[in-house]
């Protein structure tokens, strides 16, 4: 398959070019610092893009989207103006398979396995506070896609952490008990979208329970960077 990759310099972007090029997919991977993309390979085009400006999407069968920027206080409008962008060009060139990651914690929910911890102190800390612009301008992405009249798919990953393995993930419709998605698996998840129409009109949440850090860790490593 042809498949355009945004926010393919991320963490989860880089093992998703790697994972769909190892499937022999061509990948056209888009990135505004195409000079620090580290994947290489046959089957690879690097495309140097703001998708805030344009969308490189034609020929593709599918795009999948792993576009974020950090917590911060100030507003956030990349998802919603990416995602418009993304419609536009999509319906321009005709193609009709969209996913796209957001998060669990744009619906807030009691997680079956976080314990008190994560159920009424982070996540409503975070919701609130340092993730409030960013989960604000996710559901405003989620909402244009779900009115889009593609074939989309919203993808919602729990607390992220870096892992090259890919494990027996987990799959639950909008929501799920699990706090961890390792970026492997987020990318297997991703990929798996571009050839299965099960979650095609729906939004399905990812989780990992192989290999997990603790909470604190991953919470120093997510939010500060250590
Ligand atoms: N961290 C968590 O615990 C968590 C939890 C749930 C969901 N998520 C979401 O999961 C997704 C993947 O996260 P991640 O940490 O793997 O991603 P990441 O490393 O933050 O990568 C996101 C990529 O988006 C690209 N990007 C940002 N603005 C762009 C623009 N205007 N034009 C083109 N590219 C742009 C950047 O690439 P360039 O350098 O090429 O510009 C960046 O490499 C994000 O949407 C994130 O919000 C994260």
């Amino acid at each position: 398959m042809r498949i355009v990759v945004l926010g393919a310099n991320g963490g989860t972007g880089r093992r998703l070019v790697r994972q769909a090029l190892d499937a022999g997919h061509d990948v056209r991977a888009v990135t505004r610092q195409p000079g620090s993309f580290p994947v290489r390979g046959p089957g690879l085009e690097v495309v140097a893009a703001d998708v805030t400006v344009d969308v490189p999407v034609g020929g593709a069968d599918v795009v999948l989207s792993t576009l974020g920027v950090p917590f911060t206080r100030r507003p956030v409008l990349l998802y919603s103006r990416s995602t418009a962008n993304v419609l536009a060009a999509m319906r321009r060139a005709g193609v009709r398979r969209l996913v796209v990651v957001s998060s669990s914690a744009t619906e807030p929910h009691h997680h079956a396995e976080g314990g008190f911890l994560l159920n009424r102190v982070i996540q409503p800390l975070v919701t609130a506070t340092i993730g409030k612009s960013t989960y604000d301008d996710m559901r405003v992405m989620e909402k244009l896609v779900r009115d889009s009249s593609l074939d989309w798919t919203i993808v919602r990953p729990s607390g992220l952490f870096d892992s090259d393995s890919v494990t027996p993930y987990r799959l639950s419709e909008n929501r799920s008990d699990g706090i961890f998605t390792s970026r492997a698996d987020l990318a297997a998840c991703l990929l798996a979208q571009a050839t299965d129409t099960t979650w095609v009109g729906r939004t399905v949440a990812v989780t990992t329970a192989q290999g997990t850090p603790t909470l604190l860790a991953m919470l120093r490593r997510e939010a500060f960077g250590k």
